[in-house]
């Protein structure tokens, strides 16, 4: 229809000079018009030049108006003609908003006495805001006055009007030809390919998008994390048990069995099979000893340490139960220093929100040499954290089981121009390393952070269940770009 009507007319005038009057002479929908005037400028039918033109619109508080009168008039005529009535009363007849502006507005233009007691001032009045809404409405012009009146009231917003002015084009004809997308079998045989036009190839157009694999951007950021790792020397752990015995994510950490995070609220404890099967006897046996008596000059937690809590297994509630094991056997040979990290997932009984899950991902480092001190640990995490773009920290003493001193790691955000936690840290304690049989002025350095935490804010993404499990936007894995860790 609009295209015919286009074509059509532009066969015995110059030009359309304004695409929204024709649609309007022509009864055609606007939008309809824009869009064949777009599609015949593409083939050279016609030449179209942009034209914007600033209108005012209704607000749905101004729309609101031109359909029910203006509150101030809603008000006067809620006002008896003779004698008075009860400010609340008259409240009570109105919607409260109605009543609120009403009251000003009437009072403003002297229509109405306002006290305890309303009445009339004027016999008669004029709704000129509706009206002046209605015309805005029926997109007729008014004065500038009445449109920064309206505009004041946040009763009409500006709006751009965008259209097109259309000449012929190099390409004119008063009927769009058909053009063949392809060439057929059928073309062949029949021979008309002779006499088809065809259609021009847009090379600019977009390829389809290509089905492939696509890197989640956990994965993303967690490669960024193992290079950082890799560059600074450290050497991955093997993360690949899900599942740990209480042994060695608890108490060879000197976490004691009582602790509440040992409780099932907090972690998941499996049925079958619910027991580990070996550990090693003779380092069992140290680390019962301090945990009930001490021992490396500590006084141990005075209890009866019993091996069945730490023979129930679980799905590890931290990746520091990895440390524990590569520690230990560390501690079997021959002394050397090490560099280890590990990022992978850990369990947790928790109650899921937007920013909790029961399972993530920790990122956990390490450094074991004779002689670290608490500067060494800074100085590590100073270094690495730099290398994510973070080199404003600060340390805030912490409590850890495992660890003294302790120290929870916070970063200035640049962006949300604030001090955020980023992670946790501290020096494993004396009664952990000595059982395992590590030499004596040994000391290692550790830390801990989740990884879901730096990508949410990498991605800008604030729900936790936007990233991870099954309520997971799949665009979201396949649109994103590569990683974008310290810029
Ligand atoms: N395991 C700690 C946690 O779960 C993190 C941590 C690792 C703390 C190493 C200190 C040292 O939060």
């Amino acid at each position: 229809m609009a295209e015919e009507a286009i074509l059509g007319f532009l066969q015995n005038h110059e030009q359309i000079p304004d695409s929204g009057q024709f649609a309007a002479e022509h009864n055609l929908d606007h939008n309809d018009v824009v869009n064949v005037i777009k599609s015949l400028h593409g083939f050279g039918y016609i030449d179209a030049q942009d034209i914007k033109r600033e209108t005012w619109v209704l607000t749905d508080e101004g729309k609101k108006y031109a359909a029910e009168g203006s509150p101030e008039v809603q008000l006067f005529l809620a006002v008896p003609a003779e004698g008075s009535v009860p400010k609340d009363e008259l409240q009570k007849k109105l919607d409260p908003s109605v009543f609120k502006i009403g009251c000003s507005q009437a009072g403003r233009n002297k229509w109405v006495e306002m006290g305890k007691q309303v009445s009339r001032k004027v016999q008669h009045v004029e709704d000129k805001v509706k009206g002046l809404l209605l015309q805005i409405q029926e997109g007729k012009e008014i004065g500038k006055d009445s449109i920064s009146a309206l505009k004041a009231r946040k009763l009409i917003v500006p709006q751009t009007w965008k259209g097109y002015s259309v000449k012929k084009g190099p390409n004119y004809a008063p009927k769009r030809k058909k053009v063949a997308t392809d060439l057929t079998r059928e073309n062949l045989q029949r021979g008309d390919w002779k006499d088809l036009e065809f259609k021009e190839y847009n090379f600019n157009a977009k390829g389809q998008p290509v089905e492939a694999g696509h890197l989640h951007p956990l994965l993303k950021v967690r490669k960024q994390f193992k290079d950082i790792f890799l560059q600074m020397g450290f050497e991955e752990m093997p993360t690949n048990n899900f599942v740990e015995s209480s042994f060695w994510n608890f108490d060879a950490l000197f976490q004691p069995q009582q602790h509440p995070a040992r409780d099932s609220h907090d972690t998941f404890f499996l049925k079958a099979p619910s027991t580990t099967r070996t550990l090693p006897e003779d380092y069992v046996e140290r680390v019962k000893r301090v945990h009930e008596f001490g021992g490396y000059g500590s006084r141990g937690y005075a209890y009866d340490w019993k091996r069945e809590e730490a023979n129930k297994n679980l799905l590890r509630t931290h990746t520091t139960a990895v440390s524990s094991r590569m520690l230990y056997a560390l501690a079997q040979k021959p002394f050397a220093p090490k560099k280890y990290f590990s990022i992978d997932r850990v369990f947790r009984n928790e109650a899921v929100d937007r920013t909790h899950l029961a399972e993530f991902h920790q990122i956990e480092g390490l450094v074991c040499d004779r002689g670290l001190t608490l500067g060494d640990l800074i100085g590590v995490l100073q270094d690495f954290f730099s290398r994510l773009g973070m080199s404003k920290l600060r340390f805030k003493p912490a409590y850890n089981p495992y660890t003294e001193p302790s120290m929870e790691i916070f970063s200035y955000h640049e962006g949300l121009q604030k001090w955020v936690e980023i992670g946790n840290s501290g020096m494993f304690r004396p009664e952990m390393l000595l059982p395992m049989g590590l030499p004596e002025d040994v000391r290692v350095i550790a830390w801990g952070l989740s990884l879901e935490r730096p990508t949410m804010i990498l991605y800008h993404i604030d729900n936790i269940r936007d990233l991870f499990g099954h309520k997971v936007d799949l665009n979201l894995i396949k649109q994103n770009p590569i990683c974008r860790i310290g810029i």
